[in-house]
């Protein structure tokens, strides 16, 4: 059975008191709230993710992951953060292939597939972000960027290593934006992206791979969107700034 995730991405938001205070609120909520054996993870600013870490610990549906990681080993890169680095303080997860990443960063399918190898070296699990933008969209290629996304970002793994992995589509044009995917339009997305891991893998490791939907996701919509069949959960910008709404999309998964 594959896991229920619902990974908070903080974006470059919140100082260090803050991010405290947040998830101080978010542990206490899940630890009162949380019945089912969904997983919480809060992806902060490498600031934070020491404190998290260690405030983690006794709660065990609260993992804390990084938004990016060097594709390099260790070395002269200056201002950047090795997986090795995130693996000695204790963090589980690492966004990989955010699509702000892609566009204000210049991360390319090439350089992401890099970034996944170093990170499960150093036995992070990657979150693996894919999605088309509008335009993308408008012209019919999504299917195709999508595909290319994964043969080129991820599916130089092995299995076993796949099987490391969480995806997460998002796409670009619902970002921020406050427009979502239509649970319609995810679902086929969702189906699609399992469909091309049943093919690459086979359809145990399709089954098995946790697919998370981002992109203007909050409380109202998550309902919806989480009945999906291949939709395991959500990569959630906006709403996990606030621990309330973090939560309560958490307990969509309410046992
Ligand atoms: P929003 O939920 O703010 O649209 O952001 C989604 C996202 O980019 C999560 O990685």
């Amino acid at each position: 059975m594959r896991k229920k995730i619902v990974a908070g991405n903080w974006k470059m938001n919140l100082d260090y008191n803050e991010g405290l205070a947040l998830f101080s609120e978010i542990t206490n909520m899940v630890k009162d709230e949380i019945t089912g054996k969904q997983q919480a993870v809060v992806c902060s600013p490498f600031i934070h993710l020491h404190s998290l870490v260690q405030m983690a610990k006794g709660y065990d549906k609260v993992s804390v992951g990084a938004q990016n990681a060097h594709q390099a080993e260790s070395g002269a890169y200056t201002g950047e953060v090795s997986a090795k680095m995130l693996k000695s303080v204790g963090v589980e997860y690492v966004i990989l292939g955010h699509s702000e990443r892609r566009q204000y960063f210049g991360e390319t399918n090439e350089l992401l597939a890099k970034k996944t190898d170093t990170a499960l070296a150093n036995d992070l699990k990657p979150i693996f972000c894919i999605g088309e933008t509008l335009q993308e969209r408008e012209s019919n290629v999504h299917f195709q960027v999508i595909k290319d996304q994964l043969i080129e970002g991820v599916f130089h793994l092995d299995a076993a290593n796949f099987a490391k992995l969480v995806i997460a589509y998002e796409p670009v044009w619902a970002i921020g934006t406050g427009v979502t995917a239509s649970s319609d339009q995810a679902q086929e997305i969702h189906a699609f992206i399992r469909k091309e891991i049943a093919a690459k893998y086979n359809q145990q490791v399709a089954d098995d791979t946790t697919i998370l939907y981002g992109g203007s996701c909050n409380p109202k919509n998550a309902p919806e969107l989480f009945a999906q069949a291949d939709i395991d959960g959500g990569l959630i910008g906006g709403a996990s700034l606030k621990s309330r709404d973090f939560v309560d999309i958490l307990r969509v998964f309410n046992a």
